[in-house]
């Protein structure tokens, strides 16, 4: 089915909460319902939506808004799978483009699949997140995706891509190549999950909170893979998303052993972490991290931590990463910081006092112009104070 709607309020359908409106929308169920858009008479430019949760609407979109509601997930072979290319992968998951990614994180968890736990409560669908490359924890998607399906409006054919293919980076694809943005519609995503444990742990505290969340742990025991989209199985405690570690009531494990570990152990522990440091987007707007971490050369880092040392004292660490090859990534939200953007509002909107990387809609009525006007001062302000040029994650439209 395809359900079209004109001059439409999309205020729910972007997590930012921007009052605007599309001149026409349409979201369809499935595959044959896509095929059946007429794409040469749709009102244009053209835009298709996951979640909304990265996307800022800078004014009423004067064309037409696409939304996939395409919902499954289906274990393709649940014996083990022998792939040439990927010697580790046990089970492939095909999912549709509109499933919401955390929907899918709580099934995998839930039948003891490795792979997308660290993503846990990442906001947006399994479609944008192929095409963003969404990353947390020591995580990105691209570590789990194996085959990208999409339509191609153009030549109006179904196509696959490779996770090769698909050219990942960071936040990036190649479906966000300014050349064919907008060509290609995800239908759906084939992951390659795992029943052998492969806990990522080394992302900033993560092991320590994962040990702490151990001693007083509840073991959710895999069951049998099923079909949740379709109903079935039992539920349990640890299944709602909303649970933190500490309000689930968990057996002691006794061993503090990561080997006892399961994916909806870590799940927990990602939610809870995230729920600190992040707005929820159903109580305050936001499109996650505005900018992206920046990636400068050596000498520019050396340089920059010289200055924090000589502002703050010898022992000062300033927050890095050092690259494969020889570049290094700092936090952009340490910068922000630095230039006292903690926290502070502006009109409607602010910077969110928990993680500054976040702008947020701070009354719930902030206008587009509030948010980009804060977005190009703090520019201004990193710029000015570490010669380092920020750049938006959040796509404007
Ligand atoms: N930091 C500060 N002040 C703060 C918060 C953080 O100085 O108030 C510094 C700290 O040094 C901290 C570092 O920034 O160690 C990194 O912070 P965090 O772990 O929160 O991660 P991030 O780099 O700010 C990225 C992603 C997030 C993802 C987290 C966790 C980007 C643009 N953002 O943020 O993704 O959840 O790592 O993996 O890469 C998103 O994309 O919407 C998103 C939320």
């Amino acid at each position: 089915m395809i359900k079209t709607e004109y001059y439409k309020d999309l205020t729910k359908m972007n997590t930012f909460g921007m009052k605007v409106k599309a001149r026409c929308f349409m979201e369809y169920d499935s595959v044959a319902d896509l095929v059946d858009i007429e794409f040469e008479e749709l009102a244009r430019p053209v835009l298709h939506i996951g979640g909304g949760s990265n996307l800022l609407f800078t004014d009423d979109f004067k064309g037409t808004v696409l939304h996939s509601k395409i919902n499954f997930i289906e274990v393709l072979d649940d014996s083990p799978c022998h792939s040439e290319e990927r010697s580790d992968v046990a089970i492939y998951v095909s999912v549709g483009a509109g499933v919401v990614f955390d929907d899918f994180c709580a099934w995998a968890a839930k039948e003891g699949l490795w792979g997308v736990e660290n993503l846990s409560y990442i906001p947006g669908e399994v479609g944008a997140s192929a095409v963003q490359n969404i990353g947390a924890y020591g995580v990105e998607v691209k570590d789990v995706i194996h085959k990208v399906y999409c339509y191609d409006t153009v030549e109006e054919e179904f196509v696959n891509f490779s996770v090769e293919e698909c050219e990942y980076g960071y936040r990036d694809s190649i479906f966000k190549d300014p050349e064919i943005k907008g060509r290609y519609i995800v239908t759906h995503v084939v992951f390659a999950l795992s029943r052998e444990p492969r806990p990522v742990l080394d992302y900033g505290h993560l092991r320590e909170a994962v040990a702490e969340a151990m001693s007083h742990s509840c073991d959710p025991r895999p069951r049998e893979l099923g079909h949740p989209l379709a109903g079935g199985g039992m539920s349990h405690p640890c299944d709602n998303a909303s649970d933190t570690v500490a309000d689930c009531h968990f057996e002691r494990s006794g061993s503090g052993d990561e080997k006892s570990l399961t994916p909806a152990m870590i799940r927990k522990v990602i939610i809870k972490i995230r729920k600190e440091k992040l707005p929820e987007p159903s109580v305050m707007g936001s499109a996650g991290s505005f900018f992206k971490n920046p990636v400068i050369t050596m000498e520019h880092y050396l340089r920059i931590e010289a200055a924090a040392k000589a502002e703050h004292g010898p022992d000062y660490k300033v927050p890095h990463y050092d690259l494969p090859d020889g570049m290094v990534k700092v936090p952009a939200a340490w910068m922000i910081e630095q230039c006292g953007w903690k926290g502070r509002r502006s009109g409607g909107a602010a910077v969110y006092d928990k993680q500054p990387l976040v702008i947020v809609n701070y009354t719930g009525e902030a206008y587009p112009e509030e948010i980009i006007g804060l977005e190009r001062r703090i520019i201004a302000s990193v710029k000015a104070k570490f010669g380092v040029d920020l750049h938006p994650e959040v796509e404007h439209i």
